[in-house]
C-alpha cells in the first residue's frame, strides 16, 4: 500500500512553527498580492492566499485590476509596494496577461521582497546554493519529503515540466540535495523511458493525468504538481475508469480537479504519493507564508 504523503497536515506544521516567530516581531508581517484579469483559478489562489494571511495575522494586500492593465501601470504598482515599509513581501499572480511583460514586472520587484523567489538575482542564488527566498511549490515539496524521511541524496529524480515556477527550480533545489536530476519536457524522446528510471518522479507539465502506469516506475515516489480543472464528464469517465463514487462526486460538483499524475495508477504501483487535492497545493502557500516572515524577520532585522 503506497503512503499518502499529507500536505495538509505538513501544512499546518509549517504554520504552527511560524506562529511563534510571528510574534516575535515588531511588527507584523505584510504581504502584497497583485491580481491582474479574472483567471478562475488565479482568483481562488490569491483569495486562499489572503485568507491564511488574515489566519496567522498579517498585513495582506490585495490588489486587483483589470485585465488591459499595462505593464507600465503593473511597474508603477511595484514601484509603489517597494516604497512601502509595511509591506516585506509582494507576489504578482501568474500566469499575466500576453500582452504584460511578465519578466519586466519581475525584475522590478526588490529582491529582497521578492517572496517568490522569482527575481534574476534570486534565481540566481538559488543556482549557486546561497541564502534567499525559494519558489514556494518547489520548496514545498523538498518541506514533504523531508517531513516524510525520504532520502533524496543519491536518488534519480526526474521532473517532467520545466518551468520557471516549478520545474527548474526544483531541479536545483533536488540537485542540492544531491540527487541525480533528470528534466523532461515536451520534445523529449521516449518520456515513459526516462520517467521508468525514477525513483522520484516529479509531474509538473499540467496536463490532466497524463503520466501513467507505463511512465511510473513499481516503488517510485511520485509527487504531483498539477492541479487541473475538469469538467467534462468523458474526461472524469476516461480518467477514473467509470469509478461510481468519483462520477458521483463529478455529478454533484460539476467539476473534478485531478493532477498530472493518475490518480489510480500512482496509489497502485507507487511507495508513496501525493494526492491532489491536498498533497503539494496547500504547501505553497505555507511556503509563501515561510517565505513573508523570513523577509519580514530580515527587514527589521530580528
Ligand atoms: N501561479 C501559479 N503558482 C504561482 C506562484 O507560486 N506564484 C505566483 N506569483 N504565481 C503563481
Amino acid at each position: 500500500m503506497a503512503q499518502l504523503l499529507d500536505g495538509k497536515l505538513v501544512r499546518d506544521e509549517i504554520l504552527s512553527e511560524l506562529r511563534p516567530r510571528i510574534l516575535a516581531l515588531p511588527r507584523r508581517p505584510g504581504l502584497a498580492v497583485v491580481l491582474v484579469g479574472a483567471d478562475p483559478a488565479s482568483e481562488v489562489y490569491v483569495s486562499s492566499k489572503v485568507k491564511t494571511c488574515g489566519e496567522l495575522g498579517f498585513l495582506s494586500e490585495k490588489i486587483t485590476r483589470p485585465a488591459a492593465t499595462t505593464t507600465a501601470e503593473l511597474l508603477a504598482i511595484v514601484d509603489q509596494l517597494n516604497a512601502d515599509p509595511t509591506i516585506d513581501g509582494i507576489l504578482v499572480q501568474m500566469p499575466l496577461p500576453k500582452h504584460i511583460d511578465a519578466q519586466q514586472v519581475l525584475n522590478r520587484i526588490a529582491p529582497t521582497k521578492d517572496v517568490d523567489g522569482f527575481h534574476p538575482v534570486n534565481v540566481g542564488r538559488l543556482s549557486i546554493g546561497l541564502p534567499g527566498p525559494r519558489p514556494c511549490t518547489p520548496n514545498g515539496v523538498m518541506r514533504l519529503l523531508h517531513r516524510y524521511g525520504i532520502d533524496v541524496a543519491g536518488k534519480r529524480a526526474v521532473i517532467v515540466g520545466r518551468s520557471d515556477i516549478v520545474g527548474k527550480p526544483m531541479a536545483m533545489l533536488l540537485l542540492h540535495a544531491n540527487a541525480t536530476v533528470t528534466i523532461c519536457h515536451s520534445r523529449t524522446a521516449d518520456l515513459a523511458a526516462e520517467c521508468q528510471r525514477a525513483d522520484i518522479l516529479v509531474g509538473a507539465i499540467g496536463r490532466p493525468a497524463f503520466l501513467t502506469a507505463e511512465h511510473i516506475r513499481p516503488g517510485a515516489v511520485v509527487i504531483d504538481v498539477g492541479i487541473n480543472r475538469l469538467t467534462e464528464r468523458s474526461q472524469v469517465e476516461a480518467i477514473w475508469r467509470n469509478e461510481p463514487a468519483v462520477l458521483a462526486e463529478f455529478d454533484r460538483k460539476g467539476k473534478l480537479l485531478v493532477g498530472d499524475t493518475h490518480p489510480l495508477d500512482a496509489p497502485a504501483l507507487a511507495s508513496a504519493w501525493t494526492p491532489v487535492p491536498g498533497g503539494v497545493g496547500p504547501l505553497t502557500i505555507a511556503m509563501l507564508m515561510s517565505n513573508t516572515v523570513e523577509a519580514s524577520e530580515l527587514r527589521q532585522a530580528c
